[in-house]
């Protein structure tokens, strides 16, 4: 039999918490069902498990790793204070407590969470990104005419989930652009990025490893719905709400038709993207594929959602890892990395 562990799974909280919260009602809703199928897996699994979500004292979190001494953090905590920017912080933290956790270090989340970082260093090693600009708050905004042709999206430089994604990202005059920027400036209190928009199909591609990668099958948000000359992006809405993704006909599934040689070079691509921008753990990295089979860099999530009918574990089910299995790995690979 495998050896078994002393797992604590590590949530965070929008609300201040106590070291020993009842977090059973949470765990009923749709927000906590990564939570709740983590630790459903951690006792399939016979781990012995204990929870803590923190919101802003990392105190409980020291006090918790005296009492409880884990073998690994189960590390789904990725903001602080509400904050999502914070996901590098605690990971820092965790780092510095010696304690293992799972899922990617400090530098990968802080070099993939910056969508300009990340396709500057890509870019170098001539992966294929979208022409780009990033605009701070604060900075006039003005769009580079050569460097940023029409049509082109305007997004928050540091955000997930397509916080601040909607259709009006999508800008093909500079009078849509200016007003876009400065509605993400003010309304989301965010620097902007914005980015030539890429026609094609949205591919999602899920890792896992640190030295040796495992590569799962391909999955694909297709937009059935949607007429051919609109924009297909994944909104907030196309993410999130039920009755949109039925309405324009938004379904994720495995990506069909794409020839064995494709499929090579995406992931190979994917390789590649996962070791230039250092991450470790696990990763989902969106592309998108343009009608001449040319693959753009769109994003790299590190830690990306867990939740078993999302796209991560739902590939790496079908590359022979069913969910408690796919827990089971990520444990046993946050014990055996090597931190620095
Ligand atoms: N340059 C681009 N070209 C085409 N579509 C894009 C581009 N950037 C973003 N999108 C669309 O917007 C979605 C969300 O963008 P992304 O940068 O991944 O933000 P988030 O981190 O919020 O997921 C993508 O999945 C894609 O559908
Ligand atoms: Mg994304």
């Amino acid at each position: 039999m495998k050896k078994k562990f002393k797992v604590l799974a590590l949530f965070d909280a929008v609300r201040p918490t106590t070291i020993d919260q009842d977090l059973s009602k949470e765990m009923k809703t749709e927000d906590w069902k990564t939570e709740a199928n983590v630790l459903t897996a951690l006792r399939t699994l016979g781990h012995t498990e204990e929870h803590l979500a923190i919101f802003d004292d990392l105190d409980l979190l020291r006090q918790k790793l005296a009492t409880f001494q884990p073998d690994v953090i189960f590390n789904l905590a990725d903001q602080f204070k509400n904050n999502r920017g914070f996901d590098q912080n605690i990971v820092s933290f965790l780092e510095m407590q010696g304690v293992p956790f799972t899922g990617c270090s400090a530098t990968g989340l802080v070099l993939c969470k910056h969508k300009g970082i990340s396709k500057k260093i890509l870019h170098y090693h001539r992966i294929h990104v979208p022409n780009f600009v990033v605009i701070p708050r604060g900075q006039r905004v003005v769009r580079p005419k050569q460097q940023l042709k029409f049509p082109i999206l305007v997004k928050p430089v540091k955000e997930e989930a397509s916080y601040g994604i909607s259709q009006a990202s999508f800008v093909e005059t500079d009078e849509q652009f200016r007003e876009r920027a400065a509605f993400i400036h003010e309304s989301h209190d965010a620097d902007v990025i914005a980015e030539e928009y890429i026609e094609g199909r949205e591919l999602y591609v899920g890792l896992m490893g640190n030295s040796r990668l495992k590569v799962f099958p391909i999955r694909e948000l297709v937009f059935r719905e949607v007429p051919p000359d609109e924009p297909k992006i994944a909104t907030y809405r196309a993410k999130w709400d039920e009755e949109y993704r039925k309405r324009w006909g938004l379904q994720n599934r495995f990506a069909e038709g794409l020839e064995p040689a494709l499929v090579a070079r995406i992931e190979g691509t994917c390789r590649r993207i996962y070791r230039l921008l250092t991450i470790d753990g696990y990763a989902r990295i969106d592309l998108r594929l343009t009608p001449k089979n040319e693959i753009y860099f769109i994003e790299a999530n590190p830690n990306p959602i867990l939740a078993e009918d999302e796209d991560f574990a739902q590939a790496a089910g079908k590359a022979g890892l069913p969910y408690p299995q796919l827990i089971d790995h990520i444990i046993r690979q946050g014990m055996n990395t090597l931190r620095d």
